[in-house]
């Protein structure tokens, strides 16, 4: 084997495993929120709770207007106080359901996913509890 053969030959062996390595960095870097790529992704909506599931919604989609007292409509998301009277007086499905007679919510942005609804409804349903 000569020089030039040598020189010719490193750069196979030494690619190959760099690329091998790169996809699997890159693939650890993939965007993969289960729920939000699958939509077929069975709903869970058993052991839905105020504190991991219903107030990162209301945080990602709802407390930019509804805050403290001088919340638009007068409704505080940001709380469990407030958050509790609208799932109480059935005005909380009524708007993200965009059921006839509510105003549709979040306003200005799209519905939530279906399973986020339904994760909402099964709350309310088990009678709104702080957990
Ligand atoms: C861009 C601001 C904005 C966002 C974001 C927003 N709301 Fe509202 N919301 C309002 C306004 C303004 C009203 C009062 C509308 C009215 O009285 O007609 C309101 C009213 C409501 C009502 C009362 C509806 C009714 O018909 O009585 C509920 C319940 C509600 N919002 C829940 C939510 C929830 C839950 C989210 C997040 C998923 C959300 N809102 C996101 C601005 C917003």
């Amino acid at each position: 084997m000569n020089r030039f053969s040598i020189v010719k030959l490193v750069p196979k062996a030494v690619v190959l495993p760099m690329l091998i390595a790169l996809s699997f960095t890159l693939q650890s870097c993939y965007y993969d929120v289960e729920e939000e790529l699958y939509q077929n992704t069975p709903c869970v909506t058993e052991n839905v709770t105020f504190s991991q599931t219903i107030q990162p919604v209301f945080k990602r989609n709802c407390v930019v207007c509804h805050t403290g007292a001088a919340g638009n409509g007068g409704i505080d998301l940001a709380s469990y106080a407030g958050a509790s009277v609208v799932a109480k007086n059935g005005r909380l499905v009524g708007a993200v359901l965009h059921a006839s007679g509510f105003t549709p919510m979040p306003q200005g942005a799209s519905q939530l996913p279906a399973c986020t609804i339904n994760q909402i409804k099964a709350w309310v349903e088990a009678g709104a509890p702080n957990n």
